[in-house]
């Protein structure tokens, strides 16, 4: 299952998912930083838990359902707020980021946040735009490391 629906694919099984999602799918919004699961760049969710799908063989996720940020369809808040909280500047980090992001509980507190992030890295935010967005998406008050530029 791929975002609600069921997809048949044809390929070796040993191939990486995201390169499954990328060109058998035509699904780039899932980038590829480091290719080695260091940099959470490919985070995508398999029943629900954040994984990196350059470390993944596509035979691991027959029958599991597996969510892209395509998934979203664009229209999710969380979206939204990365834009307005300039927490996407590149942009390459994030998908991988709004994904994990989407594992957090209901009342996040910062250091929720950092250890839902810990595996996802940005060479360009500084972090802390991508902290705000996180916890205004949850409604929870930014407290002062929120905005200071800090380091996962
Ligand atoms: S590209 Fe998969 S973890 Fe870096
Ligand atoms: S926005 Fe460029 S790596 Fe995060």
């Amino acid at each position: 299952m791929l975002n609600g629906e069921i997809r048949e694919i044809g390929v070796n099984p040993a191939t990486r998912l995201i390169d499954v999602l990328r060109e058998e799918c035509g699904l780039t919004g899932t980038k590829e930083g480091c290719g080695e699961g260091e940099c959470g760049a490919c985070t995508v969710l398999i029943n629900g838990e954040p994984v990196c799908s350059c470390i993944v063989p596509v035979s691991q996720v027959a029958g599991a359902e597996v969510t892209t940020i395509e998934g979203l369809n664009g229209e999710h808040p969380l979206q939204k707020l990365f834009m307005d909280e300039v927490g996407a500047q590149c942009g390459i980090c994030t998908p991988g980021m709004i994904m994990a992001a989407l594992t957090l509980g209901p009342a996040p507190t910062l250091d929720d946040v950092r250890t839902a992030l810990a595996g996802n890295l940005c060479r360009c935010t500084g972090y802390a735009a991508i902290y705000r967005a996180v916890l205004k998406w949850r409604g929870m008050p930014l407290d002062e490391g929120a905005g200071d530029a800090v380091v996962a």
